[in-house]
């Protein structure tokens, strides 16, 4: 089977490939094709995979340590890896939660609140609603670059404090509990990253960064806003409308991604699996 490296998605990442079936084992050629992908484009899309969660676990652990997930429940631990995430209650049934403050309907880098952030995410899409449910990815690392000079000379060394639920706090309400600060310790990562790969900078920061270190509180929420603000401007965005089969993998370490409540999720389903790896201490 040949595969094909089609033409970019948009300026501001996204590749797509096709000719690769990831439900079985690829040479080394080949993943380097994909590793090259992924460095330039940040996000690659592979359209029409037929993957249990296994499969998708032995893709993704090419790229690196796959994380964990479901330690602490029921799970069989063969499905650890990949999980599931999807707009269901435990019934099965569709359910609306866009606006929940710590939603995955807000700008976020997945997990920025670890020390060592996961560098890459997949999700495999297995239901999907008729039309919607898009994921939205914003390039930080065009977004630094188009900064005016001054900004960034102003932002440069400084560095984000992070804590899971940082987004739902809302100006003026009262700190977190002590309990809460014990189970999601803050940390804190550079303003501007370098990507340990391409050496490019790119802003790191979304909806679980809460202020900057060493800076009044409302004065650093208010310079992230606005970096925020900059780094998703539609010039920076590319969207991805999901089709089911897609197996998509994004790099972290210089994009943001939300999902978009642009369909009717309190009656459709959507599902689809997740896998993460491992990062490295963000520099
Ligand atoms: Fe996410």
């Amino acid at each position: 089977m040949s595969c094909t490296i089609g033409a970019p998605l948009s300026e501001a990442g996204g590749v797509t490939i096709t000719g690769f079936d990831l439900s079985t084992p690829l040479s080394p050629n080949r993943l380097e094709q994909i590793r090259d992908a992924f460095r330039v484009h940040h996000v690659v899309v592979f359209p029409e995979q037929v993957l249990s969660r296994e499969q998708q676990f032995a893709f993704i652990a090419n790229f690196g340590e796959v994380e964990r997930h479901g330690a602490r429940n029921a799970q069989p631990k063969r499905y650890a890896a990949a999980h599931v995430i999807s707009n269901l209650d435990k019934d099965g049934n569709p359910v609306d939660r866009s606006t929940s403050p710590v939603s995955n309907y807000r700008w976020h880098t997945d997990k920025g609140y670890y020390r060592m952030p996961p560098m890459l995410t997949a999700l495999y899409a297995v239901e999907l609603p008729p039309r919607g449910g898009d994921t939205e990815f914003a390039n930080t690392a065009m977004g630094y670059a188009a900064l005016p000079e001054a900004t960034k000379r102003r932002i440069e060394g400084l560095r984000v404090v992070f804590y899971w639920g940082a987004g739902a706090r809302q100006p003026g309400t009262s700190p977190r509990s002590p309990a809460e600060a014990r189970e999601h310790p803050p940390v804190d990562h550079p303003l501007v990253r370098t990507h340990p790969e391409t050496g490019r900078k790119a802003l790191y920061l979304g909806n679980h960064a809460s202020h900057i270190l060493g800076m009044p509180e409302a004065e650093g929420r208010a310079l992230l806003d606005k970096l925020l603000e900059h780094t998703t401007q539609p010039q920076f965005v590319y969207t991805h409308r999901w089709r089911i089969g897609d197996l998509v993998m994004w790099d972290n370490r210089c994009l943001l991604h939300r999902a978009v409540a642009n369909y009717d999720m309190g009656r459709h389903r959507r599902v689809l699996h997740r896998s993460v790896v491992r990062g490295t201490v963000p520099y």
